[in-house]
């Protein structure tokens, strides 16, 4: 994942997430005149915003290894003290989905966090004892999509605490045009922003539709992605004007037709779309309800008036202002 060409390698390559980024280049640069490790950093945001690319470069900025590993991967404490004994003094180490660690691997992880330091069991029965083992001083990145699925304990024990948000169009125009850049590809002001306002706020997405939209230029026009070509693609690719797929249309329609426009609750529309529930609140969600399609209410998930408009529909629906 390292070698991927796209992902900015410093703070001055990486575009947006402006107040993120001016906080973390004050606590990078102050650690760094105090001759210290970063304190521990929490990033928390829907996927595809660039926890991962982040983390990278805290580590560039602070002159140090990055170690990337993530919570299922970590099944027991033992896999944990591993990483953690193998760190040089000032290393990031990066647990992405950081919510899904077990509670066994976690209290390791609080001493680890706060102290430095691990206690290892030696023995088994009456003879049994605990040795604590020192740890270089190093900073962990938790990457998750809610900062709400983690433990207190542990979110209390990130010192530095940063929320990603949905990107704007313009700013992922400049990041199209940078990944274009990159590899090479033609691509006009008027096509990247055609993409960039129908990658749904996230980098991720700007840039895998960046590649697919080339090759249709490459074979279907002059390998120049302009708005024509751009608008072409999507379309096959049935992408729509607002950047929704089949499936966030597929969810707003259960929405509107088989509950009335709501309040649906989320289980309940998880099992109509056969999803599970957190991926309708990670991925398809914060989008839905950035651009006014989606409210969650307490009585359940609502399709608001712009999303019948959307889907051809009258409202319906009852609003209470
Ligand atoms: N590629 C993916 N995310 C990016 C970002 N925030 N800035 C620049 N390039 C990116």
């Amino acid at each position: 994942e390292s070698e991927n060409p796209l992902r900015p390698r410093s703070l001055d390559q990486y575009i947006g997430q402006e107040k993120a980024k001016q906080n973390l280049s004050i606590y990078i640069e102050a650690a760094r005149g105090r001759g210290e490790a970063l304190d521990h950093v929490l990033l928390f945001g829907p996927p595809g915003l660039g926890k991962t690319t982040l983390s990278g470069i805290v580590a560039a900025e602070m002159g140090v290894h990055l170690r990337v590993t993530s919570g299922p991967a970590i099944e027991k404490p033992g896999d944990l003290a591993a990483l953690l004994t193998n760190l040089s003094p000032g290393d990031v180490l990066f647990i992405d989905e950081i919510h899904r660690l077990s509670r066994s691997v976690e209290e390791v992880l609080y001493p680890a966090m706060e102290d430095f330091a691990i206690d290892i069991i030696i023995g088994k029965g009456p003879s049994a004892r605990s040795i604590r083992l020192d740890l270089p001083h190093f900073t962990l990145v938790g990457a998750t999509t809610r900062s709400g699925q983690l433990a207190a304990p542990l979110r209390d024990r990130f010192g530095i605490q940063l929320r990603l948000e949905l990107y704007t169009p313009e700013e992922l125009a400049q990041i199209v045009n940078r990944s274009a850049s990159i590899l090479g590809i033609d691509i006009d002001e008027d096509g990247a922003l055609e993409l960039a306002s129908r990658s749904r706020g996230t980098p991720r997405i700007a840039n895998r539709l960046l590649k697919r939209v080339r090759d249709f230029a490459q074979v279907l026009g002059e390998g120049k992605i302009n708005t024509e070509i751009a608008q072409q693609a999507l379309s096959r690719m049935e992408i729509d004007e607002m950047g929704l797929d089949a499936n966030d249309r597929r969810m707003l329609d259960i929405i509107i037709h088989v509950y009335n426009g709501g309040p649906v609750g989320l289980d309940t529309l998880a099992a109509a779309l056969g999803e599970e529930s957190v991926t309708i609140e990670d991925v398809y969600e914060p989008y839905l309800m950035q651009i006014g399609f989606l409210s969650r209410t307490k009585q359940g998930r609502m399709a608001l008036p712009p999303a019948y408009a959307h889907m051809g529909m009258e409202y319906t629906g009852q609003l209470s202002f």
